[in-house]
């Protein structure tokens, strides 16, 4: 299985693919963590990633579509993926069409900015595995502490309310003209497209998932 998580900064993507990794044994891509892994390494990419990142920006397609075409070709996706944060321009879904890379299912994550701004504020993730909390609404076992492995839990360096803003404003300019490209795409036969409505909680969200992917 194929899918595709279309969402603003914050609509749950990562939160949700924790759940349809383990229940569908899919990977997730997150483009996101990714970048975040080259920066902690301080790869050549991850400096350069860094800037555009901290400033709420998009790294440019190019870079994004070579990582992402490396991490499809890898074994462990023979059997499916699942996308997180990719696509997020029109030029990056165009590249996933003309690489034959045909997608499923494709859903799309409907939560409201002033929701978005509240749940960043809160947001605490471990950086080694990619792991989201919240401290209200999704805390850890223990607090400040990663479930599985008892590490520390962080704050990402985007999740600044300023930054947040920039990132929904780009997320509407950029991202949101992937629902119609999708919509249309679903029209045309090449994929099922689901919306829905991403602000119940982390349980009825993740059943409404299992409802519509069976
Ligand atoms: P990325 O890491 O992809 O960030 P994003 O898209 O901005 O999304 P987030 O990770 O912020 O949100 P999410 O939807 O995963 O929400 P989460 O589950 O964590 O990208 C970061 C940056 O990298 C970009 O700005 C860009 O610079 C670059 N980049 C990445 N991909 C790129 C690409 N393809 N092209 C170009 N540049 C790219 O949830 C958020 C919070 O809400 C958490 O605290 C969570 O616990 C809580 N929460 C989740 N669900 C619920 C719920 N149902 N109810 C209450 N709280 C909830
Ligand atoms: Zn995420």
């Amino acid at each position: 299985m194929r899918i595709i998580l279309l969402g603003a900064p914050g609509a749950g993507k990562g939160t949700q693919a924790q759940f349809l990794m383990d229940k569908y044994g899919i990977p997730q891509i997150s483009t996101g963590d990714m970048l975040r892994a080259a920066i902690k390494e301080g790869t050549p990419l991850g400096l350069e990633a860094k800037k555009v990142m901290d400033a709420g920006q998009l790294v440019s397609d190019e870079i994004i579509i070579g990582l992402v075409k490396e991490r499809i070709a890898k074994a462990d996706c023979e059997k499916g993926f699942l996308l997180d944060g990719f696509p997020r321009t029109i030029p990056q879904a165009d590249a996933m069409k003309d690489n034959g890379i045909q997608i499923d299912h494709v859903i799309e994550f409907d939560v409201a900015d002033e929701i978005i701004v509240e749940r960043m504020a809160g947001r605490r993730v471990h950086p080694g595995s990619g792991r989201v909390y919240h401290v209200v609404y999704n805390p850890p076992k223990e607090e400040g502490k990663d479930d599985v492995t008892g590490e520390e839990l962080v704050i990402r360096a985007d999740d600044v309310e300023e930054t947040v803003r920039k990132r929904l404003g780009i997320y509407h300019d950029q991202t949101k003209p992937l629902v119609d490209y999708y919509r249309a795409e679903a029209d045309a036969g090449n994929t099922q497209y689901h919306k829905l409505d991403g602000t119940q909680a982390v349980d009825a969200v993740s059943a409404q998932l299992a409802g519509l992917l069976g």
